[in-house]
């Protein structure tokens, strides 16, 4: 029997060492973009696609997002006192969210991460939603998350989202064998590889951070053994999925932004202040005049 998607996961153990030293002792998932924790974009684009309880596992140095999520009371009567409403609203947006927190005490891998949901999720389908991967501007329009929940309505399978990489960066990521062309974007999937190499890839399709899962990848977590880096690989399990009930990739079509090394994050930032309200402006003139001043100085220097 089909059953509504009504709860997500959040992994967010990992120990950020791509950000050391800023994540020494700050959750990495707690580095603005502009003026918003990313973890927040994803909490929000889950609340856009319906769902209503979302978990997130944490480990070490992650107070903060406990924090974050919670009511500041003090903040909020400081703010009211001095009439910043705007502000306030602010502050406002990103409390009375149904968040619950579990510890993963050894961080052994993103399979094992989504593990600790089992209790969380119990027999129902849902989503796992990756930090390191933003999707659109402000993920409200059409998020990816809702797409998939719709897959999953039509079919009552698990759905992968996937996008093209360049061929090189294949090993970053979990890719797809696809069989034949897919159906409006949608893929039936022959195997599901974690990070190989660029000459054993089966495709240029990569996992990009979005999953909607039956839970009986649970008893596969349980059994799976590590694979990639000696981790246990959520990819491994999704492939084993595969093979007794079906699961499908859907391609997702539209901006991903990958905020989970510097060069990325830094690209996120620059493109999202470029949207901003408040920087928009002063950022667009200040990247104008930048590449005025470096155009003349490579010419001063040939
Ligand atoms: C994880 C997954 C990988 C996926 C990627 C997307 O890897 O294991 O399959 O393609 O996220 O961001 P990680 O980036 O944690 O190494």
């Amino acid at each position: 029997m089909k059953k509504q998607v009504r709860k997500a996961v959040i992994p967010a153990a990992g120990l950020g060492t791509r950000f050391l030293p800023a994540t020494k002792a700050l959750a990495k998932e707690m580095l603005p973009i502009v003026d918003k924790p990313t973890i927040q974009f994803i909490v929000e684009e889950a609340l856009a696609s319906g769902i209503e309880d979302i978990l997130v596992v944490t480990g070490k140095s992650k107070r903060s997002i406990e924090d974050h999520f919670d009511s500041n009371f003090e903040l909020e009567h400081n703010l009211k006192e001095k009439g910043k409403t705007e502000l306030l609203k602010l502050v406002d947006e990103s409390t009375g969210i149904r968040l619950h927190f579990i510890r993963q005490s050894h961080p052994r891998g993103l399979g094992d991460a989504v593990l600790q949901a089992k209790a969380f999720v119990g027999n129902e389908p849902f989503v796992v939603l990756l930090g390191d991967d933003l999707m659109d501007i402000n993920g409200t329009n059409h998020p990816l998350t809702k797409q998939l929940i719709e897959d999953y309505e039509a079919t009552h399978a698990s759905t992968i989202a996937v996008m093209p990489v360049p061929h090189e960066e294949v090993s970053s990521y979990g890719v797809i064998a696809p069989q034949g062309e897919g159906v409006n974007g949608l893929y039936s999937v022959d195997t599901f590889v974690e990070k190989p190499k660029p000459e054993d890839a089966p495709s240029d399709l990569a996992i990009i951070g979005r999953y909607l899962l039956t839970p009986e990848i649970f008893a596969i977590l349980e059994n799976q053994k590590p694979g990639a880096g000696n981790e246990i690989q959520l990819t491994d399990a999704i492939d084993t999925l595969n093979k007794t009930q079906r699961v499908f990739a859907r391609e997702f079509k539209g901006n991903r932004y990958d905020v989970g090394d510097k060069f990325g994050y830094m690209k996120t930032s620059i493109e999202y202040g470029l949207n901003h309200p408040q920087t928009k402006d002063d950022l667009k003139n200040y990247i104008i005049q930048l590449g005025k001043d470096l155009d003349s100085k490579t010419k001063k220097a040939d």
